[in-house]
């Protein structure tokens, strides 16, 4: 007997075989019981006559999530979710599960959040999941082919790179020692002597703020380009953007559709993308373009809720009138998710009428926070690079610009859907006293950066990279509306279980 994933079952077509996994859904009809097994590859429908007296006996003991294995003939079936099913003629009880805390009814954030550890099984989260690991290859595979040396920085460091603000101590033997927030600075000293390289990992920063882009702990892929300039920034940042959506259409039709992922944004996405100074962008916030486009994205969520309350109107008379039991099932289904969909058009309607509102009053020398960002990314429909950001908000070693002293040769890229900032970025400043001027600026003791200032004394060069953010790459590829379900067990704000 041979074993086989569900995801290739077609290739024993005809043939005898046997599937492992877990009941994810069953029903019954008279003298057929239908199974719908998933084994992490795949879903398949697996029918028990009554003819095969034991495991059709057995097939009633199975409950939801109960581990098993189906003995069966593989039958080819074109309306079949995987083209096939499975006649089955054994099975093998595993672990008889008990009663499963997540049903088919919706169930809040936080009950989910608190039973991750089996929401992952949904296939809504596998498929996210699976998206996400598409992801990490393809940006990998980009540096990879391009020649670039993976370097593992480490994540236990003496100081900050991204602003005290936001460190995770650490007692490392008495001394205070603090979870990586980048392995950018380690990386610089590596491409000096490798030439081109990168980094993957986990990156901690305590953010303090509840936001649906902000992770605790996120991972993060970092390239450090030697001899480099911001146009040769931007074409590796583009060029990798590009490999991460040509793999993720090419390999996720279904799960994005699963999902109802609207894939005609991404597919419209080729390069160049368009550049922007940050000047350029605060004048486009203020611009008469700008607000009315706000008005028009204002009226238009009214007219959503508009329709979406008559919709409710609807389905809560149709309840009225359900005679049988599945119609009133179906009807309350429906009433629960158009109540949904109207308190977040709601909570939009309101956020843009307080927040966005606010482009016009922009001041020059801010940072962009997540709002001008939608605002911003919105007015395009491929990623947008902003560049030239004042120095004030951005980290101390991005190189000052050699024009105009108020802002530094940093690039961000924002996700087009007003997704916001997905990639951040600078040329390095690679002049000692500059850099030395800067931390001072800052406020901060040279003393544990001397070996990161030793590089401006060794043979400094012109260079630089970038960040991608993983999650927040997720989010825009799945179309998701928060960071926390793109990684397996997010870390927020408030939430470290499970
Ligand atoms: O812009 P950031 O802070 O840049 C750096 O860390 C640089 N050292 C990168 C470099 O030049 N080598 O972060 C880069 C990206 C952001 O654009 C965002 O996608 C993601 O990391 N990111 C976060 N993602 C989730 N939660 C958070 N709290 C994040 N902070 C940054
Ligand atoms: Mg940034």
């Amino acid at each position: 007997m041979q074993t086989a994933t569900i995801s290739r079952l077609h290739e024993h077509a005809g043939g005898e075989v046997t599937i492992r996994g877990w009941l994810s859904a069953k029903r019954s009809s008279g003298k057929i019981r239908f199974l719908i097994l998933r084994d992490g590859t795949g879903q398949c429908q697996c029918i028990v006559e009554a003819s095969h007296a034991d495991a059709f006996e057995t097939a009633d003991r199975l409950t939801l999530e109960s581990s098993c294995i189906l003995t069966g003939t593989v039958r080819p079936d074109d309306r079949a979710p995987g083209g096939c099913e499975l006649d089955v003629t054994g099975i093998e009880i595993l672990h008889i599960a008990e009663e499963y805390p997540i049903s088919r009814k919706a169930h809040g954030i936080d009950f989910l959040m608190n039973h991750r550890h089996l929401w992952l099984r949904s296939p809504r989260q596998t498929a996210i999941l699976r998206i996400r690991h598409t992801i990490i290859r393809a940006a990998r595979g980009y540096f990879d082919d391009a020649g670039f040396t993976l370097i593992d920085t480490p994540i236990l460091q003496p100081g900050a790179a991204e602003g005290a603000a936001t460190l995770f101590p650490v007692d490392y033997f008495g001394e205070e020692v603090y979870l990586a927030q980048t392995g950018q600075l380690y990386l610089e000293s590596a491409c000096m002597a490798l030439g081109n390289v990168y980094c993957f990992g986990p990156t901690f920063r305590a953010e303090k703020s509840k936001t649906r882009r902000h992770l605790t702990e996120f991972w993060m892929i970092e390239p450090e380009i030697t001899f480099a300039d911001l146009p040769v920034l931007r074409h590796h940042a583009e060029q990798m953007t590009t490999r991460i959506l040509r793999d993720v259409l090419e390999h996720h039709r279904d799960d994005l559709a699963s999902m109802g992922r609207d894939t005609a944004p991404l597919e419209a996405i080729t390069p160049p993308f368009p550049v922007l100074t940050y000047t350029e962008a605060v004048d486009l916030l203020h611009s008469e373009k700008v607000r009315s486009w706000l008005e028009g994205d204002l009226a238009d969520k009214e007219k959503q809720l508009a329709a979406c309350r008559e919709e409710l109107a609807e389905a809560v008379e149709s309840l009225g009138t359900a005679k049988k039991a599945w119609q009133k099932e179906k009807a309350e289904q429906q009433i629960r998710s158009l109540e949904e969909h109207v308190r977040e058009l709601e909570t939009d309607i309101e956020h843009r009428r307080h927040h966005m509102s606010d482009a016009s009053a922009f001041e020059w020398g801010r940072d962009f926070g997540g709002d001008e960002e939608t605002i911003l990314s919105r007015q395009f429909d491929k990623p947008l690079f902003v560049t030239g950001y004042p120095r004030e908000v951005k980290a101390f070693y991005m190189k000052r610009n050699g024009q105009d002293p108020r802002v530094v040769e940093n690039m961000d890229m924002l996700a087009p859907e007003g997704y916001g900032e997905v990639i951040g970025g600078s040329i390095r400043e690679d002049q000692l006293d500059v850099l030395l001027e800067r931390m001072k600026e800052e406020n901060m003791d040279p003393e544990p950066y001397q070996w990161y200032l030793d590089l401006r004394r060794y043979g400094s060069i012109p260079h630089g990279g970038f960040g991608l953010g993983i999650e927040r790459t997720v989010s825009w590829m799945c179309g998701l509306k928060h960071v926390r379900e793109t990684i397996p067990f997010p870390r927020l704000l408030g939430r470290m279980t499970p």
